[in-house]
């Protein structure tokens, strides 16, 4: 791991700013997981992430499995695997060739359950609620 830190946020205008500036680091070929509980904020944080690019329409993919979106010059594939029965749908649906191709940026709700079918991520977002608008996030770069 090269850092760990943490950051408190205490409303959804601070998850915006915090969405902003962690797109900046963003490239074609990264892997995001976000983790934490239900409610703790991860399609809301995907949501300000793209909209900075002018990407309005995000969906939560809790039924989809995977949505993708592109805008600001960015392809962002985004996934829940809240639902997914087994590794094996990941293939069916061809999930893995958003993480091979190189060309998206992989962002993955509920990644610790099916882990170790996938490559090591380039970030974990773990959200953590505080209060009904408070949220720590803490962010590790691998
Ligand atoms: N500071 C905050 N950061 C993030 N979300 C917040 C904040 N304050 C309030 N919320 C609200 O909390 C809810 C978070 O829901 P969201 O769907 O993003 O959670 P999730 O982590 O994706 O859950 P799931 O595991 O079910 O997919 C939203 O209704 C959002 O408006
Ligand atoms: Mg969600």
């Amino acid at each position: 791991m090269k850092t760990q830190s943490e950051v408190s946020i205490n409303s959804i205008e601070q998850l915006s700013e915090f969405a902003e500036a962690f797109s900046k680091k963003l490239k074609h070929g990264m892997i995001i997981f976000l983790n934490g509980p239900l409610g703790s904020g991860k399609t809301t944080f995907v949501r300000y992430l793209v909209s900075g690019l002018g990407i309005t329409e995000v969906a939560s993919p809790s039924f989809t499995l995977i949505n993708e979106y592109k805008g600001g010059g960015l392809r962002f594939a985004h996934a829940d695997f809240y639902r997914l029965k087994s590794a094996g749908e990941l293939h069916e649906i061809g999930f893995f060739e958003y993480i091979n191709s190189g060309e998206y940026i992989v962002l993955i709700e509920w990644a610790e359950l099916f882990k170790e079918t996938l490559p090591e991520p380039d970030f974990v977002l773990s959200f953590a609620n505080e209060s009904e608008e408070s949220r720590k996030v803490t962010q590790y770069e691998f």
